[in-house]
């Protein structure tokens, strides 16, 4: 099949890549001519596990190709993916403005019938804003072309993007046609050999389902916090809670981890957009927006163990911190707690040496030039001069850290654990203070 993808970020280059492993002749457009430029070099602007490879055999088998010319992209694609970014507007809606304008573009250029399929997380009633644009246009320039508007929402996640597309747990197709349907179910049947993955509903259903999806993972990870600060007040230690919990088959263990809060490209935006689409409908979604207030106050937790370990007093203090990003397995800095962590101790007067594998590019792109932090390129070279070590994002090689050493490079043996990733005990072991989620 012949499929055009507009926007080529995180959902849009990795959703290219997989259809063109599958066969397909794919064409990736992006605004930005600096992605595409380094895509046309060989080299790929994000960091995603197997992405690379993946993107330079399809370019290599002339299956996969990336331009600028929007022309060119309405012209070869049958299936033609928005894949553009909704950010948060300033009411916390969507911005569908990137969305409209891929859907005008279409309208203006298309000279035969395309299925447009909304990948793009979007609010219900987008497919409907999109079709619109494209008659509007297809009116302006009097001509009548058919095409179709399918919702796609795209249920991958960063650091395993490449897996779960390939491998997808299920495939929503909001359809209310035929023609378009029976071409969607041509392009994932590859993707279902072993059951079939395909759940197929109206276009609103479609839109909805992705911004549950989120808001459930979103709502489980600020119960646990939540229920964390619980724990600690009344010396119960919440990995045992979690353990306790997770083994019922009707709760699960999946994200029922205790953190610094959740960050990211989706979940805070995605919740604050499900929030704002129910209060324009007359409807106060109760229990999100305390997942929201959970969130905000939850990235401050580490602040305040500092406040309390440091008798309110931060001035002058350095701090080692390990992990920018806002999850293992990614670059992606939008909405990281590090960030929080990071201004907030800047405003106490302190100064931080942070590591992290892959994301410091991204931290330096959005914290600029800013005085007091500097970046290490070991874990073990952040600790140099730092009273305390603190544990932002949990990245494998943190797992099983050189404790000694750790002791014997801090000022203050102190170690305050924002993602839980050791046995207290363990650590203690090594005279080392622990100061955790929700553990005693
Ligand atoms: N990142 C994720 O993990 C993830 C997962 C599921 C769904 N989503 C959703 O997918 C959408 C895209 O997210 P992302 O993380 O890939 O965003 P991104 O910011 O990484 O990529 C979006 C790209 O679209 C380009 N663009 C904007 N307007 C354009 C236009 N008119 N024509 C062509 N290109 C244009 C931008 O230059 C950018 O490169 C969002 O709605 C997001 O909520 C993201």
């Amino acid at each position: 099949m012949k499929i055009s993808i507009i926007g080529t970020g995180y959902v849009g280059l990795v959703t290219g890549a997989c259809l063109a492993e599958m066969g397909n002749n794919v064409l990736c457009l992006d605004v930005d001519p600096r992605k595409i430029e380094i895509l046309n070099n060989g080299g790929i602007p994000i960091y995603e596990p197997g992405l690379e490879v993946m993107v330079k055999r399809n370019v290599a088998a002339g299956r996969l190709a990336f331009t600028t010319s929007v022309e060119a992209s309405v012209a070869h694609g049958t299936l033609q993916f928005i894949a553009v970014g909704t950010p948060p507007d300033e009411d916390g809606s969507a911005d569908l403005q990137y969305v409209v304008a891929a859907a005008r573009n279409i309208g203006r250029h298309m000279a035969e019938y395309k299925v447009v399929v909304d990948k793009s997380t979007v609010p219900v009633g987008t497919a409907d804003r999109v079709r619109e644009a494209i008659r509007e246009e297809l009116a302006q320039r009097g001509v009548q072309i058919d095409y179709s508007v399918v919702s796609n929402p795209e249920f991958l996640k960063e650091g395993a993007a490449v897996d779960d597309f390939m491998r997808p747990d299920r495939v929503v197709i909001g359809a209310d046609d035929e023609r378009a349907l029976s071409l969607m179910r041509n392009l994932y049947q590859p993707f279902q050999r072993n059951h079939e993955r395909i759940i197929i509903m109206d276009v609103r259903s479609a839109e909805l389902t992705k911004y549950a999806a989120n808001a459930m993972l979103a709502t489980r990870i600020s119960f646990m916090n939540e229920l964390a600060n619980l724990a600690e007040v009344m010396g119960a230690d919440i990995e045992h809670v979690r353990k306790g919990i997770g083994s019922d088959p009707r709760i699960g263990y999946h994200f029922l981890y205790p953190g610094v809060g959740y960050g990211g490209s989706c979940f805070p935006k995605d919740v604050q957009a499900l929030q704002r689409t129910a209060s324009e409908n007359g409807i106060n979604l109760h229990v999100l927006n305390a997942v929201e207030r959970v969130n905000d106050a939850q990235k401050f937790r580490m602040l305040q163990k500092l406040d309390k370990h440091f008798d309110g007093d931060l001035q002058g203090r350095h701090f080692a911190l390990w992990g920018l990003a806002f999850k293992p397995n990614t670059d992606d800095m939008r909405d990281a707690p590090s960030l929080v962590i990071i201004r907030g101790l800047l405003e106490r007067g302190a100064t931080v040496t942070a590591y992290d594998p892959i994301a410091v590019h991204e931290a330096q792109r959005i914290l600029g030039n800013v005085e007091g932090v500097r970046y290490a390129s070991s874990p073990m070279n952040a600790l140099e001069g730092a009273d305390a070590l603190l544990i932002v994002t949990e990245w494998k090689e943190f797992r099983s850290p050189d404790f000694p050493g750790i002791k014997a490079a801090l000022k203050r043996p102190l170690i305050v654990d924002g993602r839980n990733m050791y046995d207290p005990a363990l650590v203690r072991g090594f005279e080392l203070e622990y100061d955790a989620i929700g553990r005693k």
